[in-house]
């Protein structure tokens, strides 16, 4: 750690989406709450992302076709395929153990779907299927962190070269797998759509253009195989929306003379603009095609206060029963989910140039309170004593951790990809 500055400059990042993030997400489930409450009891636990596979039995042997996102957490002594000192792409911050975490019980539980087994990752596997493809993740802070997750499975049998760093805090990214000649990039665009993100410099809020795509991402959807959408928490800043040129309302704005119109409506917005963006462009005559996930949103586990000890201090995962999906949670996955659902139908005239997938990880990752950096995403901060004040990471997933699971369920899918198209081959005459 060189300069004086460094260190904090570092970090600046999480800690400040943590500490703006946390009055906003409380004051969004207690605003919204009886909307969630409303939804739910006409849709409970609804998942309209699962249908059944028509010929799943004929594969299930190799693979099985389930629906992820209903299951539990079990007891697996087997943990984690890399630690934090084999990975060598884990982001300080959420390299938990090496900044002195304790307790290391959180590495080993897996999680069971009710009606399936979800395999280990099997990062030849991966590497096999996605040869010679690109990979691209987007969005915020959680696109690199479950792209983190993969490139240090993935870097237990082949090693990621970094080819092309840019921007602050490293958020644009590639590796090169050389071995199976992978991809693997991530941009930063907490929107999809265009926005420009507050700063110090400028307005104290987010600006969103929600009828036009982020072009840091799309000018090089020609190149992309993969395309991994993650995003959700930079929705709930102060912000205000720009539509056809004017303005369409604001959300957190009280200073400013415009209609308070939440984040929801605009999340979906930035959603579908993203999602038919890429089926526009890839889909038609002119396209190459392209594999889409949409991560859901994933839940941060506060408690307490986000700058004092405890704030998320558990230690193990949430039996299923212990906690429902609901509040800010479901609406975002809800959300995420329905527009993937249109996004699908949208593509059917493209006959599987397009094909998209939800990764439904709300439910699973909300389970996980124990999953989080919390005062470890410094380095030892309890090297001096227990001080009055210490900021908590609460949002993000240590590594390795819990959002490895979500890389073994988008495997999974990709396995089943693959199968299909080698059926669709097959029965050609
Ligand atoms: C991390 O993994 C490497 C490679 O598998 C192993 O040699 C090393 O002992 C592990 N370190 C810790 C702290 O578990
Ligand atoms: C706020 O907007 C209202 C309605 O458009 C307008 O009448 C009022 O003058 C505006 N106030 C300020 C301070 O701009």
């Amino acid at each position: 750690m060189g300069g004086t500055t460094s260190p904090l400059k570092r970090h600046s990042s999480p800690y400040s989406l943590t500490t703006k993030l946390f009055p906003y997400s409380l004051y969004a489930l207690f605003l919204l709450l009886p909307i969630a409450l409303f939804r739910f009891c006409f849709h409970p636990f609804s998942s309209p992302t699962n249908p059944t596979h028509p010929s799943s039995s004929s594969i299930g042997k190799v693979v099985e076709f389930c629906s992820y996102n209903n299951g539990r957490w079990v007891h697996d002594k087997m943990g984690p395929l890399y630690n934090g000192s084999s990975c060598g792409t884990i982001k300080e911050a959420q390299n938990c153990i090496s900044h002195g975490r304790p307790d290391i019980g959180y590495l080993y539980w897996r999680w069971k779907p009710r009606r399936c087994k979800l395999p280990r990752f099997e990062p030849y596997t991966f590497l096999a299927l996605l040869s010679n493809k690109h990979i691209a993740f987007v969005g915020d802070s959680m696109a690199r962190n479950q792209l983190e997750s993969l490139l240090c499975m993935l870097a237990t049998v082949s090693e990621p070269n970094l080819v092309y760093t840019s921007g602050e805090d490293n958020r644009f990214r590639t590796w090169h797998f050389a071995s199976h000649n992978i991809v693997v990039s991530v941009y930063w665009s907490p929107f999809l759509v265009r926005g420009v993100e507050k700063s110090d410099y400028g307005p104290n809020y987010n600006e969103l253009y929600v009828d036009s795509v982020d072009e840091r991402w799309t000018a090089d959807l020609d190149h992309i195989d993969m395309i991994v959408l993650s995003i959700g928490h930079w929705f709930l800043h102060p912000a205000v929306y720009y539509q056809s040129g004017s303005v369409l309302g604001c959300h957190h704005c009280k200073a400013l003379n415009h209609t308070e119109i939440g984040f929801y409506g605009v999340t979906r917005k930035a959603v579908r603009m993203a999602l038919e963006t890429i089926i526009e462009r890839k889909g038609g005559n002119d396209g190459n095609g392209i594999d889409v996930f949409l991560t859901t949103f994933s839940p941060s586990h506060f408690e307490g206060e986000w700058d004092k000890a405890g704030a998320c201090s558990r230690t193990k995962p949430y039996r299923r029963v212990e906690r429902r999906l609901e509040g800010m949670d479901a609406e975002m996955r809800a959300i995420e989910v329905e527009e993937m659902e249109a996004a699908r139908l949208n593509a059917r005239r493209f006959n599987g140039r397009v094909r998209l997938e939800i990764l439904d990880v709300t439910k699973l990752s909300l389970l996980r309170p124990d999953g989080h950096p919390g005062p470890y995403m410094y380095a030892f901060p309890f090297a001096n004593g227990v001080h009055d004040r210490v900021q908590n990471d609460c949002v993000h997933w240590c590594l390795p951790g819990p959002i490895d699971t979500w890389n073994q369920i988008m495997l999974q899918v990709i396995k089943r990809w693959n199968v299909d198209s080698r059926r669709v081959v097959k029965l050609m005459p």
